[in-house]
């Protein structure tokens, strides 16, 4: 049901100039040549474009979402600019159409507080990024709980406010996805969206090397 909305929603706003990012990831994201990165809700594919041209021909990049307007739009850009390195995928947050350990640097604009299961797509995003891999996501939480009226109003969570999280919730679910610590990178005073108050933030941390420190 909800899937279904926000691809309605999404697939209408495909074509339209409105802004739909909530932070500057991508400007703090730093794609190095030949790295693999994936966008989570890439939309008409601006950010994944932006990081294609920065990994050269050798790096690749996915655009992950779930809307067949923005899906078709993104593939058209890309094939506009003429950009090979990229493919845009058609998969839901909490189940990654990606294999393990496949990404140097994970991004997400405005996308997360959508998903119904968040631990999920924290565990998604822990699974599919290599040792020592990092993630920057700019996203909204919530100032206090939202009301379950709002929670399960399909409508309201495609308005980008209704599935939002407040950020203890948000914090305990990198936490137990296994990230140790996180960066936050920018963060707005809170504003009122929808029928809640939000804060937009930026935040990244990194997946563990792997390697041990130990000495004996
Ligand atoms: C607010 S837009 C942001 C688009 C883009 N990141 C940007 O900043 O312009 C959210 C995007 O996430 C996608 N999306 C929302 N929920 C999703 C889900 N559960 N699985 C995959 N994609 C989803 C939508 O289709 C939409 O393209």
């Amino acid at each position: 049901m909800e899937i279904k909305e926000i691809n309605n929603r999404y697939s209408q706003l495909a074509e339209s100039e409105c802004c739909l990012s909530c932070g500057g990831a991508i400007n703090y994201a730093e794609p190095q040549i030949g790295e693999v990165c994936v966008d989570l809700g890439s939309g008409r594919g601006t950010d994944v474009l932006r990081m294609a041209e920065s990994v050269g021909k050798i790096g690749f990049v996915y655009g992950i979402d779930i809307s067949d307007g923005m899906l078709e739009k993104a593939r058209r850009n890309a094939e506009k600019f003429g950009v090979t390195n990229v493919s845009f995928v058609r998969s839901e947050l909490e189940k990654l159409e990606l294999p393990d350990k496949v990404a140097d640097l994970v991004i997400s604009n405005c996308t997360l507080n959508h998903a119904t299961d968040k631990q999920a797509v924290w565990d998604e995003i822990y699974r599919i990024l290599k040792n020592g891999g990092r993630f920057v996501i700019s996203d909204i939480y919530a100032t206090t709980a939202i009301a379950d009226e709002y929670r399960n109003d399909p409508a309201a969570v495609a308005e980008c406010w209704a599935g939002s999280v407040t950020r203890p919730e948000y914090m305990e679910h990198l936490e137990k996805a296994g990230f140790a610590s996180v960066e936050i990178l920018e963060e707005s005073a809170p504003y009122a969206k929808g029928n809640a108050e939000v804060c937009s933030f930026t935040i990244a941390g990194k997946k563990a090397s792997g390697k041990c420190s130990c000495s004996s």
